[in-house]
């Protein structure tokens, strides 16, 4: 590797210093302060780094090259030598990766997500560690009752102030009453960020919310451009009429409506854990973007909303590549709930840590059992996969609980129930009395509907067990879990992180941007054909007071005080 050998003369126009030699040590330090510019010019002995350039002085007679017409080097004018410019690498930490915009509407630092994650696995202790980071968390709201909810929002409200949190609203196309009651809710309390999701139409819920005060900022998740297009779009007459008619909203708020699009940010989510389209992120969100850029343009909208992506983040190379396709903002999920701070269980943390990336499958979905939707899921550990798979091919070949041939019918009680049917139905019915009561009486009428929401108590439970840690359970526990936990795993081997009680989401997810940072610098090194020094930039995982000590040394007297 080439390092300067000689003492070299620094010129920001009005000072001249010397500065080095430097060792690889040296170099790597400097180019791992991603908060300064790098000036690196090629001097006689090599590639050398002026560290502490402010601006370059440009002399009429050098060539593109940095040589003169005559080939030789620069003459020296008072100052000292000149050597050609190979390369600038900007300051670039880690608040420059995506779109300022994103920062300033969400009051965060860094253009960083954790996603929600239901039955509060994203939980208040996740959302206000990441807030108190600087980065926006959104809180595990489905699944929960509105007592629930409303608990945690007022924590999150009590405890952050003014600071950034998001909550989750969630589709719920076979309770349309209870997500309207979520929206309402947090409307009544204020709550100024909503993460929504899993949505394949409009409600009037998101709607309302997004109306009600100007203040509300909707994040829309999606992995489908023809629901993309919907959020992108300003709400449906029909919807916003609807709202009006029934007093929800004001004349002004349906009026404002028609002139700016749904959501603020698309998080485009590519194949995740939980709902899933498993569509591929290097796929999915050029196109998104593309489309963003068509119905602003037809809209006639200055700009439109910010797309960020989700799904398969788990590194510092895959947090790289999403800001270098376009990304405004990134989001995790997956290797959140593998975190100290998520609302799942150390069992459930400690099955997480030992899967690969292959360790995922797609089983069926408790909300949308129905429908035949899927969600991804842990297999390495658990047997729940396999488990729900046959209870929905039960559903889909019998008309009723009766109708399942015997022998089936016994394996049911026995694998999954561990109870009779009877003794199931009378708990399903005891929920649904407070939380749905009209699924009962749909239930009466129809007995595979009985037999569907039978089914739902062992897929709902399979994921509370998990959360529980209920250990006797464990081969039933449903771990929603994406590709990207393996990711992170690979990349943590050998690490601090590789323990599950080391993983903290912040820590987590400062790696991911700073590793992100050093990648991309890499990156132009590399094209400035110094792969030498690329070598030098690794994004290992470290611990978060070195990335924070790094990403403060600016206020340090020189660098290399601040050597690693
Ligand atoms: C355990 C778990 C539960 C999730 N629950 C929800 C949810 O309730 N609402 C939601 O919008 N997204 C949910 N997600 C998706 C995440 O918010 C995030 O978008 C996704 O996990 C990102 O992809 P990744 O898993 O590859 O990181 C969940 C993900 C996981 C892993």
């Amino acid at each position: 590797m080439t390092t300067t050998g000689e003492p070299l003369t620094e010129r920001d126009g009005a000072t001249a210093r010397a500065v080095g030699p430097l060792t690889p040590a040296d170099v790597a330090a400097i180019l791992s302060d991603v908060t300064r510019g790098v000036v690196i010019v090629r001097s006689p002995h090599g590639p050398a780094i002026l560290p502490h350039a402010t601006r370059l002085v440009a002399t009429p007679w050098t060539t593109a090259d940095g040589l003169s017409p005559d080939g030789a080097w620069p003459a020296a004018d008072n100052a000292g030598p000149a050597w050609p410019l190979l390369a600038y690498l900007p300051p670039l930490p880690p608040e420059r990766l995506g779109d300022p915009g994103f920062l300033a509407a969400h009051g965060v630092r860094y253009p960083y997500m954790s996603g929600a994650m239901a039955n509060g696995i994203a939980s208040t202790r996740l959302v206000i560690a990441m807030s108190r980071a600087g980065m926006l968390g959104s809180f595990g709201a489905a699944g929960l009752s509105l007592q629930r909810i409303a608990a945690a929002v007022d924590e999150l409200q009590t405890t952050l102030g003014s600071g950034p949190y998001c909550v989750n609203l969630i589709h719920s196309p076979n309770e349309p009453a209870y997500e309207m009651a979520v929206a309402e809710l947090l409307v009544a309390k204020r709550v100024r960020c909503v993460e929504a999701s899993a949505y394949l139409e409009l409600t009037p819920a998101v709607v309302y919310y997004r109306l009600a005060s100007p203040e509300n900022r909707l994040i829309a998740k999606v992995s489908r451009v023809e629901v993309a297009s919907k959020f992108l779009s300003p709400p449906p007459e029909r919807l916003v009429r609807e709202l009006l008619a029934a007093g929800r909203i004001t004349e002004g708020q349906a009026e404002a409506a028609a002139r700016r699009p749904l959501a603020d940010d698309l998080t485009v989510e590519a194949d995740s854990g939980g709902h899933t389209d498993n569509r591929p992120a290097i796929c999915l969100l050029p196109t998104m973007l593309a489309l963003r850029e068509r119905i602003r343009r037809q809209n006639g909208y200055s700009v439109g909303p910010r797309v960020g992506l989700a799904g398969g983040i788990a590194t510092p190379a895959a947090a790289a590549a999403a800001f270098a396709m376009g990304a405004a903002y990134i989001v995790t999920g997956s290797i959140n709930q593998a975190c100290v701070e998520s609302g799942t269980s150390d069992l459930v943390r400690q099955m997480l840590a030992a899967a690969g990336q292959a360790d995922v499958t797609m089983a069926p979905a408790a909300d949308m059992f129905e429908m035949g939707v899927k969600v991804q899921v842990l297999k390495r550990g658990t047997m729940f996969p396999m488990r729900a798979h046959k209870l929905y091919e039960l559903y889909r070949a019998y008309p009723s609980w009766e109708a399942i041939p015997a022998a089936e019918r016994q394996w049911v009680e026995k694998t999954c129930f561990r109870a009779t049917f009877e003794d199931v139905w009378q708990q399903t019915e005891e929920f649904f009395r407070r939380r749905d009561p009209a699924q009962l009486q749909r239930a009466a009428r129809d007995p595979k509907h009985r037999l569907a929401l039978a089914f739902r108590w062992y897929l709902g439970l399979s994921s509370r067990w998990a959360n529980a840690g209920v250990a006797d359970r464990q081969l039933d526990f449903q771990v929603w879990c994406g590709p990207a936990m393996g990711a992170f795993n690979e990349w943590v081997k050998g690490s601090f992180l590789e323990e599950p009680h080391n993983r903290s989401a912040v820590t987590v997810a400062l790696n991911l941007l700073y590793g992100a940072c050093l990648l991309l610098r890499r990156q132009m090194l590399q094209v400035a054909g110094l792969s030498d020094w690329a070598a030098l930039l690794s994004d290992h995982p470290l611990p978060r007071e070195e990335i924070e000590r790094r990403l403060g040394w600016v206020q340090a007297a020189t660098p290399h005080q601040n050597l690693a």
